[in-house]
């Protein structure tokens, strides 16, 4: 069976004042042995802040992007090895936010999941379709090819180590959420194309929903066989809607 994961993604949001309070709210609202896995995704600035307080907790701490290259001169740029030098066991990889105001294409999304996964962290690689191109039933065709950019690129053996963020980008941010069986349908069509390449890795892999995911969704969704989790934006800046979350059944 997989273990669900549950990731906030606090995007541009926080200061040392207010992370401080939010990790000590969620760190105090955990179950000792949770029996899912949970994840903040900080700004880079705060990497060193939330490492110190959350060691030796249950909570793991990712990033929220990459750099593509290993090192040099790359001004403003953060290598998958200083993620790694601040215990970051996650990165997230092509959020739309990333591809929409940066212009990341899927082979630079797909050199990106490559330096985290050879660091020995695990990528949140994120797909997902626009509005246009669902209602012209284009869903598929675009998670696809957002997916296959990155499963050509990878072995056997990161296959198994990737997790897949689902996100429509219509339901980021805007309080719609696809519905459970939307979501579902969408989940089971890329663990095809997993299995595609392999069988046992599209068992292993956590495919998680992204897109408004909220307290009073989140047990739906999370029901459904092929949501393995959810990664989560605005709901994880507030410490009871993201325990509630963690807590769903
Ligand atoms: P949201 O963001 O939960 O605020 O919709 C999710 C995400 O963009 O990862």
């Amino acid at each position: 069976m997989r273990r669900t994961l549950i990731a906030g993604n606090w995007k541009m949001n926080g200061s040392l004042a207010t992370n401080a309070a939010l990790l000590s709210e969620i760190i105090a609202g955990m179950p000792v042995a949770p029996s899912r896995d949970v994840v903040v995704c900080a700004p880079f600035p705060y990497l060193a802040q939330c490492a110190d307080t959350l060691a030796g907790t249950v909570v793991s701490l990712g990033a929220q992007d990459v750099s593509v290259h290993a090192q040099g001169a790359f001004t403003g740029d953060v290598s998958a090895s200083m993620l790694s030098d601040f215990s970051c066991g996650y990165v997230i990889v092509g959020h739309s936010e990333r591809r929409a105001y940066h212009a990341e294409d899927d082979a630079l999304v797909a050199q990106k999941v490559l330096r985290v996964l050879d660091l020995n962290m695990t990528p949140i690689l994120c797909v997902g379709e626009m509005l246009e191109q669902r209602e012209s039933g284009q869903t598929n065709e675009v998670v696809a090819a957002q997916l296959n950019a990155v499963l050509d690129v990878l072995t056997s053996d990161h296959l198994s180590r990737l997790v897949v963020a689902y996100e429509p980008v219509w339901a980021i941010g805007t309080g719609k959420t696809a519905t459970p069986q939307m979501a579902q349908d969408v989940h089971a069509f890329l663990r095809q194309q997993i299995a595609a390449k392999s069988s046992d890795s599209a068992e292993l892999v956590q495919i998680v929903y992204g897109g408004s995911m909220k307290p009073d969704n989140a047990n739906e969704l999370l029901q459904m066989p092929d949501i393995d989790g959810g990664l989560i934006g605005g709901a994880a800046l507030k410490a009871v809607d993201f325990l509630a979350i963690i807590a769903a059944v």
